[in-house]
C-alpha cells in the first residue's frame, strides 16, 4: 500500500492565523485521519514561511529583528493548531538550519545541470505578495490584494529556465493531477499563454533575510523557491535518503493550497523538481477561498477571523465543523461570522447532541442489556459508502451532509417507532434500540476524522463490548466490513 505524505501551503509569519489559513490545514488534519483510520500511512507536514522583504518591514516596525518576529509568530501558528486539535507530524520553518542548508543543496544541483543563467531584470514588485507583477495585474496603479503600489525595480538576477512543455505534459498525462478540473483548466490556460523564465534569487542589498545563494554571495534566494523547497527539505532531501524515499520518491504526494498559489505549485515547482531530475508531486487540491465582504483576508487589510475566537466561542471540534461545514471545498465562499452561530445551533446544539441523549435515556430506563442488530443492511451501507466516496474526492460538506442525514434518519427513527412506548415488548424494544446503537456507532465513525473527541465520546457512553474504541476509530477498521463489527454489546 502506498504511503501518503499530505502538505499545506508554509504560511507567511507577518500574517496571524486566520480562518484561511486554518482551513488548509484543518483539511489535511481531516484527510490524515480519515487516510489513517482505513489503515494508511500518512505523513503530514506544516509549517511557515519566514524570509523575505516582508518580514524585515514588520520587525523594523516593530523595533525587533525578523529572527524575533518569526520565532514569535511561527508559535501564534503552532498554538492556533493545538487549539483547533489539529495534529500534524512536521512542522518545518523555512529558517531551520536543516531547510536551509537543503536548499543550498538544491541551488548547486540546478547550476549543475545548467538550470538558471544571470539576468538584469526591471519590473513591479509588491512586497506583499512577495512577487513581480505586471501591468495588467495592477487596479488603479495598485496591487489589487494589498492595495499598495509595487516598486519598480531593476537589479541583475539568476533566472530559471522554465520548461513549460515538459510540465504540461506532466498535467496532461495526468502525472500530475490538479483538482478540481477548474482549477486545472487555469493552468493549462497559463502554460498556453507563454510565461516567462522566473528569477530565483534578489540582490542581497534589497532582500537581507533569506538564505544566500551559496555560488554568489551578493544574492539571496527567492523566497518562492526557498518556500517550495520545504515540501522536499522536511523529508529528508538533504540529509535522510531513507527518508526522502519513503515519504516523497515512493509516496503519493497531495499539496493542498488555495488558487492564490496555484501557478507557482502547478507551474513553477514541478519545472524546478524536473529539472533536477526528482520525482514531482502527484496531486495538487485547490481549494475555495474564503472572503469577508467580498475582499481577501489579511492583517494588512484587518478584516480577518481568528480562528482562535472561534475556539473560544464555540470549542475545537465544533469550529472545525463549522469550518469545513460552509462551503463545498473547491468553492469560494464570503464568509460572516454570523452564519457560524446560525450553524451551530440548526446542526450541532439540536443534532447528534440530542440524538444520543435520547438513546442513552431509553437505554437506562430499560437498564438491561442490548444486542447490537443491523437495521437494514442495504440502507447502511449506502450511507457509509456514500461517505466513504465523498471524503475520498475531498468533498467535506458533502460527507457531512451524508453524516447528518444519517442522524436524522435516526430522529424519525425514534419517532416513527416510538420506543418508549414499547419497553415492555422486550424483543421489539431490543431490536429498536439496538438499531440505534449500531447506527450511532455508525455515525461516531463517520464523525471521526472531523470530530475526534465527539466521535470517541459518543462510543464512550455506549459501552461497546468486544470491541475497542481504537478498534472503531483507527487504523482497525476496514470501512467496507462495516456490518461484521457488531459483536453481542451492552448498552
Ligand atoms: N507562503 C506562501 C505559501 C508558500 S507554500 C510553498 C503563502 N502563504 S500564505 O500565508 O499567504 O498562505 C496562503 C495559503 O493559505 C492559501 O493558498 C490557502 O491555502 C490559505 N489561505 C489563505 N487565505 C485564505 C482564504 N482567505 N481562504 C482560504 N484559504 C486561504 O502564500
Amino acid at each position: 500500500m502506498r504511503r501518503i505524505l499530505i502538505t499545506t501551503p508554509i504560511y507567511y509569519v507577518n500574517d496571524k492565523p486566520h480562518i484561511g489559513h486554518a482551513y488548509t490545514t484543518l483539511v489535511a488534519d481531516v484527510l490524515t485521519r480519515f487516510f489513517r483510520m482505513q489503515g494508511k500511512e500518512v505523513f503530514f507536514l506544516t509549517g511557515t514561511d519566514e524570509h523575505g522583504a516582508k518580514i524585515t518591514e514588520v520587525a523594523e516596525k516593530a523595533g525587533k529583528t525578523p529572527k524575533e518576529i518569526c520565532d514569535e509568530n511561527s508559535e501564534d501558528f503552532k498554538k492556533a493548531w493545538q487549539n483547533l486539535e489539529i495534529k500534524y507530524d512536521y512542522f518545518i520553518r523555512t529558517t531551520d538550519k536543516r531547510h536551509e542548508e537543503a536548499v543550498k543543496k538544491f541551488l548547486e544541483k540546478l547550476k549543475e545541470k545548467n538550470a538558471i543563467y544571470e539576468k538584469e531584470y526591471v519590473g513591479l514588485y509588491c512586497v506583499g505578495c512577495e512577487k513581480f507583477l505586471t501591468e495588467k495585474d495592477l487596479v488603479d496603479g495598485l496591487c489589487p490584494d494589498h492595495k499598495r503600489k509595487p516598486e519598480t525595480i531593476s537589479e541583475k538576477n539568476y533566472f530559471f529556465k522554465l520548461n513549460l512543455k515538459a510540465v504540461g505534459e506532466l498535467i496532461k498525462t495526468k502525472k500530475l493531477k490538479i483538482l478540481p478540473c477548474r482549477a486545472e483548466s487555469e493552468v493549462l490556460g497559463l502554460l498556453n499563454q507563454k510565461l516567462d523564465d522566473f528569477s530565483i534569487s534578489r540582490q542581497k542589498e534589497r532582500v537581507k533575510w533569506g538564505i544566500d545563494l551559496p555560488f554568489d554571495k551578493n544574492q539571496t534566494t527567492y523566497v518562492w523557491v526557498d518556500a517550495l523547497l520545504n515540501y522536499i527539505s522536511a523529508v529528508g532531501y538533504n540529509d535522510n535518503e531513507e527518508e526522502f524515499k519513503k515519504w516523497w520518491v515512493d509516496a503519493r504526494v497531495i499539496h493542498l493550497l488555495a488558487k492564490d498559489i496555484l501557478k507557482f505549485h502547478a507551474v513553477y515547482w514541478p519545472a524546478m523538481l524536473l529539472s533536477v531530475e526528482i520525482k514531482t508531486p502527484d496531486e495538487e487540491f485547490v481549494h475555495g477561498f474564503f472572503t469577508i465582504n467580498g475582499q481577501k483576508m489579511s492583517k494588512t487589510l484587518g478584516n480577518f477571523i481568528d480562528p482562535n475566537d472561534l475556539v473560544k466561542k464555540f470549542g475545537a471540534e465544533v469550529t472545525r465543523y463549522l469550518l469545513l461545514s460552509q462551503f463545498p471545498l473547491s468553492q469560494d465562499g464570503d464568509v460572516k461570522e454570523e452564519k457560524f452561530a446560525e450553524k451551530y445551533n440548526s446542526d450541532l446544539a439540536q443534532g447528534i447532541g440530542n440524538l444520543v441523549s435520547r438513546v442513552l435515556a431509553l437505554g437506562e430506563q430499560y437498564g438491561k442489556q442490548i444486542m447490537v442488530q443491523c437495521p437494514d443492511p442495504d440502507l447502511t451501507i449506502k450511507y457509509f459508502n456514500d461517505y466513504k466516496k465523498q471524503m475520498e474526492e475531498f468533498r467535506f460538506n458533502d460527507a457531512l451532509a451524508t453524516t447528518w442525514n444519517l442522524i436524522s434518519y435516526c430522529d424519525k427513527y425514534i419517532s416513527d417507532t416510538k420506543p418508549w412506548e414499547k419497553i415492555s415488548d422486550e424483543k421489539e424494544f431490543q431490536k429498536i434500540l439496538g438499531e440505534l446503537i449500531y447506527m450511532l456507532g455508525n455515525i461516531s465513525l463517520m464523525l471521526s476524522p472531523v470530530m475526534p473527541k465527539t466521535s470517541q465520546k459518543i462510543l464512550g457512553f455506549l459501552k461497546l463490548q468486544g470491541i475497542s474504541k481504537q478498534d472503531w476509530l483507527l487504523q482497525k477498521v476496514s470501512l467496507e466490513k462495516q456490518p461484521a463489527l457488531f459483536p453481542k454489546n451492552e448498552l
